[in-house]
This record gives C-alpha cells, sequence and structure tokens, in this order.
C-alpha cells in the first residue's frame, strides 16, 4: 500500500481527537507496523489513542481482519486420526491469575477425542502465560514448525505453541501493550484473540472470559467483551462460545510459572485445587459440544490418568523432561496470620502483581521471566486461620524484590470473623 496515502501521525491524531479510521487507514497501518515502516512509538501512541477513544465495530471488525491478514492461516481440513476425520477445537482465556487451565484442559479434551491446535502467548501485565508456564519445564519448546503441530495433532491429539507466523501484527502490539499500559482496552483485547485464534483453522471456539478483581477490564466490560469475540468468530465462520468465569481470586493455590505447573500435574494426577479441577471439566465440556465430539467424560480422563499419559506425550514431543525437578524461587519470604479467624477474599489483582514484582512477569520488552518466581497460598477464602499460621510464601532469586512485592500483597487479603460470601466460578455464557 503506498506510504503517500496515509502517514502515522495523522493516523495517530484522528485518533486522539476522536474521529474514525477508515478501512485502508487500518491497513495500512497494521501491514506498516509488521513490516517495521511503522516504528513502535508510533504504534505505541496509537494504541494509546485507542485505549482512550476506542474502535467502534467496523473499526474493530477491520483492525481484526488486518491483524489476522498479517500472517499465515493454519489449516487443518483433512487430517484425520486413527481413520477419523480430526475435530479441531481451542479455548482462549482473556487473562487471569494462577489460571493454569490450559495446561490441564488440553490433554484433557484431546483424551477425550477432540484435536486440539492450541496457540499460547506469554504473560501480560499481571496476568501469566501459558508458554512462560511451560518453559518452566526443562527443554520444552513451544517454537515448532506447523509440520510438527499437524504431526502432533494426528499422533497425540495437541499441541501447545507459539503463534510464529500467525498473526505477527498481534505478537508485536501485545509485546508493547505489556509495558505501555495499554492492555486492559476491550477492542485491543477482542482483536488480540480472535486475530490468533482465527489464524488456527479451527472448527470451534471457547473463550474463558474473566470476571473479577484479576480480570483484564471491569466487570462491566466483561459481557461486552465476550459478545464482541463471539460476534467476531462468527463473522468468520467459527463457531465461538464465551463463558465468563470468576477471577475474583486466584485459581488454585499457586501463582508464578513452574509453581502453576507443578498444581497442573497435581490436577492431572487426579487431585489438586477444586476451582482449578471444575473450570476444566466445564470448559472441556464445552469444547466438546461445540465441537460435536461425543467423547469420553472429561472428569474421568483425570481420574484414570489418560490425561497425564497425554501431557507427558505432548511435553516429550515438545522436548520436555518432566523428570527434571521444576525450578523453585531460591529465597522466600513467608506471610504470617496476625489473628485467628477465616480466610477472607484474596484479591487476584493483588496477588497477580505480588509474583509479576517477585519476577514471575515482564517490564520490557522480551525480558526474562524468572520461572521460580510465584506466591504459594496457604489458606484459601473461607479456611480457618490460626494465628502465627503461614497464608502466604513469596518465592524469587532476587531477594531485593520482596519490598515491593509485600507491599502489592499488603491489604489484599483479609483474616476476618466469618467466611466470605461463596461466588460461583462458572458466571455466565454467551454464544453458540
Ligand atoms: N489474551 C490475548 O491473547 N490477548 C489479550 O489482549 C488478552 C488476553
Amino acid at each position: 500500500m503506498s506510504d503517500i496515502a496515509f502517514d502515522a501521525p495523522t493516523i495517530i491524531r484522528t485518533k486522539r481527537d476522536g474521529g474514525r479510521l477508515s478501512d485502508a487507514a487500518i491497513d495500512w497501518v497494521i501491514e506498516g507496523f509488521t513490516d517495521g515502516r511503522v516504528a513502535d512509538v508510533q504504534m505505541a501512541a496509537l494504541l494509546m489513542a485507542i485505549f482512550w477513544r476506542g474502535l467502534d465495530h467496523r473499526e474493530l471488525a477491520r483492525w481484526t481482519a488486518a491483524m489476522l491478514a498479517s500472517g499465515a492461516r493454519l489449516d487443518f481440513t483433512g487430517l484425520s486420526s486413527g481413520g477419523r476425520p480430526l475435530m479441531t477445537v481451542d479455548k482462549h482465556s482473556t487473562g487471569g491469575v494462577g489460571d493454569k487451565t490450559t495446561l490441564v484442559l488440553v490433554p484433557v479434551v484431546a483424551a477425550c477425542g477432540a484435536a486440539v491446535p492450541k496457540v499460547s502467548g506469554r504473560g501480560l501485565g499481571h496476568t501469566g502465560g501459558t508458554l512462560d508456564k511451560l518453559e518452566s519445564i526443562a527443554g520444552f519448546t513451544a517454537e515448532i514448525s506447523t509440520r510438527q503441530v499437524r504431526q502432533q495433532l494426528c499422533d497425540i491429539g495437541a499441541a501447545i505453541f507459539a503463534a510464529g507466523e500467525l498473526a505477527p501484527a498481534d505478537k508485536l502490539i501485545y509485546a508493547l501493550r505489556d509495558i505501555t499500559s495499554t492492555v486492559d482496552s476491550l477492542p485491543l483485547i477482542a482483536s488480540s484473540v480472535m486475530s490468533k485464534k482465527l489464524a488456527e483453522g479451527i472448527g470451534a471456539l471457547v473463550l474463558d472470559v474473566k470476571v473479577g478483581s484479576g480480570a483484564l477490564l471491569p466487570e462491566s466490560q466483561c459481557r461486552e467483551l465476550a459478545r464482541t469475540m463471539v460476534e467476531l468468530g462468527a463473522a468468520h465462520g467459527v463457531p465461538t462460545r464465551a463463558v465468563l468465569t470468576d477471577m475474583e481470586c486466584p485459581l488454585g493455590a499457586a501463582v508464578g510459572n513452574a509453581l502453576e505447573v507443578g498444581e497442573a500435574l497435581e490436577v492431572l494426577a487426579g487431585g489438586g485445587p477444586a476451582d482449578v479441577v471444575e473450570l476444566t471439566v466445564q470448559l472441556a465440556a464445552e469444547m466438546l459440544a461445540l465441537s460435536g465430539v461425543d467423547g469420553r467424560d472429561p472428569a474421568e480422563t483425570l481420574r484414570d490418568g489418560t490425561a497425564m499419559d497425554l501431557f507427558r506425550r505432548l511435553v516429550g514431543a515438545q522436548g520436555g523432561d518432566l523428570s527434571i525437578p521444576l525450578p523453585i524461587g531460591a529465597h522466600t519470604e513467608t506471610v504470617i496470620a496476625a489473628r485467628s479467624g477465616t480466610m477472607g477474599t484474596i484479591d487476584a489483582m493483588a496477588v497477580g502483581l505480588t509474583a509479576w514484582r517477585l519476577g514471575a512477569g515482564r517490564s520490557r520488552p522480551g525480558g526474562a521471566v524468572q520461572p521460580g518466581a510465584g506466591v504459594r497460598i496457604h489458606r484459601r477464602p473461607g479456611e480457618p486461620v490460626a494465628a502465627g499460621q503461614p497464608l502466604f510464601t513469596l518465592y524469587t532469586d532476587t531477594p531485593e524484590r520482596f519490598t515491593a512485592a509485600l507491599a502489592e500483597l499488603d491489604g489484599g487479603f483479609s483474616v476476618d470473623d466469618s467466611a466470605p460470601a461463596a461466588r460461583p466460578l462458572i458466571l455466565d455464557r454467551i454464544g453458540a
């Protein structure tokens, strides 16, 4: 597209002043950013303008389509396993704290008979990323070829991989958003999620839209986000369902990359926290229903070890070695209960930021994360607490981080006289 027709400063100014971006301007800026003609600072300014001014329905549809068109698209039609055509399905979460569901869900759904080509991302803001978690397993790589993805789908039924050539505009924009406080924007989240997911060439999609203090958006916008993404999916011919789930409190008891892998392994072994199990089984049922796979009971695959076997095969196929112990931060700090009572609510955002301060997330593009950094929660909401008992253990390799991390956690939990009101984990469903 001609550089004479458009320039980044005009596009930024148009959005900054509340104007509409034309289809051609959107195509130009996404294409130009992907191939380097639009600079990071210009895209960062445009993202901030979008953060404040938003994108209307038509702009968002075009922005998403342009991101999708920035790269390759996978196509799994014609693939089969054991003589049966593969029914592909995926799920994507809008980002939570302690949300290790993907690590369990992918093998569960594959063990039930569907095929899951799962594109995953890295941590964003205070939320963890599946790739950062999996890379805490020695040797694991998410950078696998499309050929390997296809092979794994036929042999194992699942692959978890980096977007690579899929929606490269998202990879670049995602990294900028992470360090410019432009993560929590409805159109930027919707286009980011849907461009990658539509590029996967899947037959059906389930979205886990988080609602609550640890979610990326305030509760009032989560329903609209879900509706928007369902519409984008339908417009591209992919049956899409959104499940709104509670993220007021972290999911499970482990927050941080390797800590979460450890907890996912507990769930795959038939144990683990009840909320992680419930969410996994529920999302698996939605994925199987939407993809038309009348397979096994998802809960059964956790009880009989078939999901664990599948996870081990997946990790092995992608170079990981689960016999090597998971890393754990070399330094710890324990938060002790100052009084007896009942654990009150635990603020997911506070715990997410604590883990991030400890080194579980990044503060500059492409920075390294500490695989062993994070928070272990010893008392979950509603559990009895005795004065002096440990409530949280904080892990890091860099102990100078403790002061800021503890400050994030301060005020993010309480020990009360009575249990907090119980909140359902599954709040609503929208879409197909
Ligand atoms: N997940 C994504 O892929 N993108 C976002 O913007 C948020 C969550």
